[in-house]
């Protein structure tokens, strides 16, 4: 998630980051693939161009630690793994990756960067800074290219609770970095710098203001820029308005257990750079409660530092039914409706395959480190966005979040 910039004082109060950053940004994986190998589907290599070059679609891949990514060009290199993530906006390199094209040039702000990212675990909780330098170079996907992105050369990881480099993926092979999708305010640079895609929507290189998330159960999925891939979708999509607040893509939706509302009108913040489903604490301990599941509340992470997090765990042949059922009822315009989209059965258990199948871990933790800054806001993660078709639309003023079904949840056709 992009720019929580209270949240960075708050992590000034912990001691170790007075005076380190200059913007935040959070979402960020480093997660080591090998613990599940399982995890990583077959990928596809389809790939579509349309006339014009204004609309392009990516396939995207699900990785072992729970983050999707997908093909780019950045610079002089090619073939980089970039993780997508809607809740930071900055393209970041990690060490080594970046190559200078013809096209380089010095960024008209600060020359250095440092960020702080959250959700660096499997679980989806923990901290990392990253820092490095800033340039402009050329961002390429799908056939469409923006000449003068903003580029992170990063330099140093900070890890705070994420397994040390070169053991974390954010530096391995499997990923070269990450690129942001969220507003400005997600962006870690000096000025802050628009994201990849508002520059493509900014300039007129796209047919439509939009991008599209379609992310299937089974691993592979397609990130889709410039245009309404309607046919992946089933039925209608139904349009959420966003609030733009935290300056990132927030909207309001109902939680639901079982089809019923169980918590009206809640905040959502859209992350599918974030690996797991984070409401604040209370809401977590009331959920899980009503479900009779086993939790487990730690009371201050590896800093030491009073953040409560709460973690649940499940009979794996029991997952629960929870969704979101947009738009909130406190939305509804008259005559219009809203549709409920349950989390998929098949991604609740964070760690998946295990051979334990009494005991799985709940994608959805509880955790206060928001509170502060982002009252009782959600962090949505992407477990939420498989099977479903979500669209982000700034095309119009308040801009909007879009969900629908997907024709084949599982996006298993793509492989083919
Ligand atoms: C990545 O995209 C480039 C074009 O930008 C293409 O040539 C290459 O084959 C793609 N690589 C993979 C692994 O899909
Ligand atoms: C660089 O930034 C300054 C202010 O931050 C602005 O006035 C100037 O026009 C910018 N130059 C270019 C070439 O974008
Ligand atoms: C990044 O952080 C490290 C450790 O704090 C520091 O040594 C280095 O100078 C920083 N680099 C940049 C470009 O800010
Ligand atoms: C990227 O940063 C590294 C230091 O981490 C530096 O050695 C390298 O020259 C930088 N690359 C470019 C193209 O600026
Ligand atoms: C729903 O939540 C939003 C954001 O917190 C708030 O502004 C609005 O008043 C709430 N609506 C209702 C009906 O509670
Ligand atoms: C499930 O696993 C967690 C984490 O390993 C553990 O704390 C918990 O006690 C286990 N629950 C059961 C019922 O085995
Ligand atoms: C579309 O959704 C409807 C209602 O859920 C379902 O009955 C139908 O099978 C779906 N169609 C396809 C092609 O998946």
């Amino acid at each position: 998630m992009g720019r929580l910039s209270p949240l960075l004082v708050a992590w000034c109060a912990i001691g170790s980051l007075v005076g380190t950053s200059a913007g935040g940004s959070y979402m960020v994986k480093t997660e080591r693939l090998l613990t599940d190998p399982g995890l990583v589907r077959g990928e596809s290599h389809l790939r579509r161009r349309l006339e014009g070059h204004t609309a392009g679609d990516e396939p995207t891949v699900l990785g072992g630690s729970l983050y999707w990514s997908g093909n780019f060009s950045v610079g002089a290199s090619r073939d980089l793994r970039l993780l997508l993530d809607t809740g930071s906006a900055d393209c970041v390199l990690n060490p080594g990756v970046y190559k200078p094209s013809d096209l380089a040039r010095t960024y008209n702000g600060s020359r250095e960067f440092s960020g702080g990212y959250e959700g660096v675990t499997r679980l989806g909780f923990g901290f990392e800074i990253i820092n490095g330098t800033v340039e402009t170079d050329v961002v390429s996907a799908g056939g469409l290219t923006f000449d003068a992105q903003a580029i992170g050369n990063i330099s140093h990881f900070h890890y705070i609770d994420a397994p040390r480099y070169p053991y974390a993926s954010f530096a391995a092979k499997r990923a070269d970095g990450l690129i942001g999708f969220s507003p400005r305010g997600g962006s870690a640079f000096t000025p802050e710098s628009p994201s990849w895609f508002f520059n493509l929507a900014n300039h007129g290189l796209l047919s439509e203001k939009r991008f599209g998330v379609i992310s299937g159960t089974s691993g592979n999925g397609l990130f889709t820029i410039g245009t309404l891939a309607r046919r992946f979708i089933n039925g209608s999509l139904y349009a959420a308005a966003d609030s733009g607040e935290f300056g990132e893509f927030t909207v309001q939706g109902d939680l639901t257990v079982d089809g019923q509302i169980f918590a009206a009108n809640q905040t959502l913040i859209m992350d599918y750079g974030e690996s797991n489903i984070q409401p604040p604490v209370h809401l977590a301990e009331r959920l899980f409660a009503t479900l009779g599941w086993q939790t487990h509340t730690r009371l201050q992470n590896n800093l030491g530092t009073p953040v409560t997090t709460v973690l649940a765990y499940f009979d794996c042949d029991k997952p629960p039914t929870i969704g979101f059922s947009f738009p909130a009822q406190s939305q509804l315009k008259p005559g219009e409706k809203a549709k409920n989209f349950d989390i998929s059965p098949a991604v609740w258990d964070v760690y998946r395959h295990r051979r334990d199948r009494t005991n799985c871990t709940s994608i959805i933790g509880g955790t206060n480190a928001y509170a502060s800054v982002a009252g009782n806001a959600w962090i949505l993660g992407q477990p939420f966005f498989a099977g479903h078709y979500v669209d982000f639309d700034i095309s119009e003023e308040p801009h909007t979040v879009s969900f629908g079904d997907l024709i084949d949840p599982s996006m298993s056709g793509l492989t083919d």
